[in-house]
């Protein structure tokens, strides 16, 4: 081992272990993107691969978490949404299963969630979008914290990943395992965000085009041809209606999304439904936009959900392959630095 490899398995020791596996990477949850095949595939070359539930019914669930038993005798976790209407049947699914953590996203976890969760002895992990957040967090019992920076694909907060770690970590990283996320292409800031106490990171961008991903070629294709500046935020049209921006990569279904949240505002005016209902409207919008480009192939009217480190994604390769290359790229940074 090159004293590289050793400071990088030392780095990575705390959040491996955390997670049960031998590599600190998690594969974040992707809607219909991050399924058994995806899964399996991050799992069983040493990461950690979580299935996106998105807006998946408990019975697809359930299938979804045995198809990918079936692939990987290594952990896994399991990403839900907060606001899905069946939270609590998700996490049964999850329990019967023994699935070792579940992510929960989509904001603060309602009342007994977490309970809930640790019941079945899973961990739980949660976003945390701010440092007071964190803190509200960690004292009500999540196991683990994910910061994701602006620079990630999908849902995004306002802040810029580099500035996360550099106010967060150091407050709590001594208190449990965080993971960074958003923006991360290469090793060498992996070695970075681990110098600077990190547990471990979270890709997602970097996994699409791997070779064992469902995404349709016409997804992996327009992935493989942009390059950061083409992963634009969507804007905000209505100020009535606080809508969570997404990244995706600059089409004509960016466009709609305007149109879409106009609707949806004069519903809100017109009385016909309220916020709650206009806001899981818009969530409902986005996964059957996602749904097209994904898996019909459809990256002109799809939603083809990017993060800013796209640019950074060359080819089609396995998921060996990538992790490999992250970890070399990471162990090369720690080596150079050490000198
Ligand atoms: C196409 C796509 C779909 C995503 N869907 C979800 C999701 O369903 N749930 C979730 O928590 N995060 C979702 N994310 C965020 C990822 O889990 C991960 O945190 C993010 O991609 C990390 O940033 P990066 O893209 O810069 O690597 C999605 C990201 C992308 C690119």
């Amino acid at each position: 081992m090159s004293i590289g490899q050793e400071r990088l398995a030392r780095r990575m020791a705390r959040g491996a272990e955390f997670l049960g596996c031998d590599v600190a990477i998690l594969g974040g949850a992707m809607s219909w993107i991050s399924e058994r095949n995806l899964v399996s595939a991050i799992s069983n070359a040493g990461g950690f691969g979580v299935i996106a539930c998105g807006a998946m019914s408990p019975e697809l669930l359930d299938t979804e978490i045995a198809e990918t038993k079936k692939r990987t005798d290594k952990p896994f976790g399991v990403n839900l949404i907060t606001m899905h209407p069946q939270l609590f049947e998700l996490i049964g699914v999850c329990a019967k299963h023994k699935v070792s953590h579940v992510v929960l996203a989509g904001g603060l976890p309602p009342a007994g969630a977490l309970d809930a969760i640790k019941a079945s002895g899973a961990k739980v992990i949660c976003f945390a979008p701010a440092l007071a957040l964190a803190k509200k967090l960690i004292r009500s019992g999540v196991d683990a914290l994910v910061i994701e920076g602006m620079e990630a694909g999908g849902h995004i907060g306002p802040v810029s990943t580099s500035v996360l770690a550099q106010e967060m970590l150091p407050e709590i990283a001594d208190q449990l395992p965080v993971f960074v996320a958003g923006g991360i292409g290469k090793g060498q800031l992996i070695a970075g965000y681990l110098e600077m106490g990190a547990a471990g990171v979270q890709l997602g961008t970097r996994f699409v085009c791997a070779t064992e991903c469902i995404a349709h070629p016409n997804f992996k294709k327009a992935f493989i041809r942009a390059s950061a500046r083409d992963a634009i935020a969507s804007v905000q049209i209505d100020p009535r209606l606080p809508v969570i921006p997404v990244r995706a990569l600059r089409n004509a279904e960016m466009e709609a999304f305007a149109a879409k949240q106009r609707e949806v505002a004069q519903m809100l005016d017109d009385g016909k439904v309220d916020m709650g209902a206009a806001q899981l409207e818009i969530e409902h919008y986005w996964a059957g936009a996602l749904r097209r480009a994904v898996i019909d192939g459809d990256v002109e009217s799809g939603s083809v959900m990017a993060g800013q480190s796209v640019g950074m994604v060359k080819a089609e390769e396995p998921v060996a392959d990538i992790i490999a290359t992250l970890m070399t790229e990471a162990a090369e940074a720690l080596e150079t630095r050490a000198h």
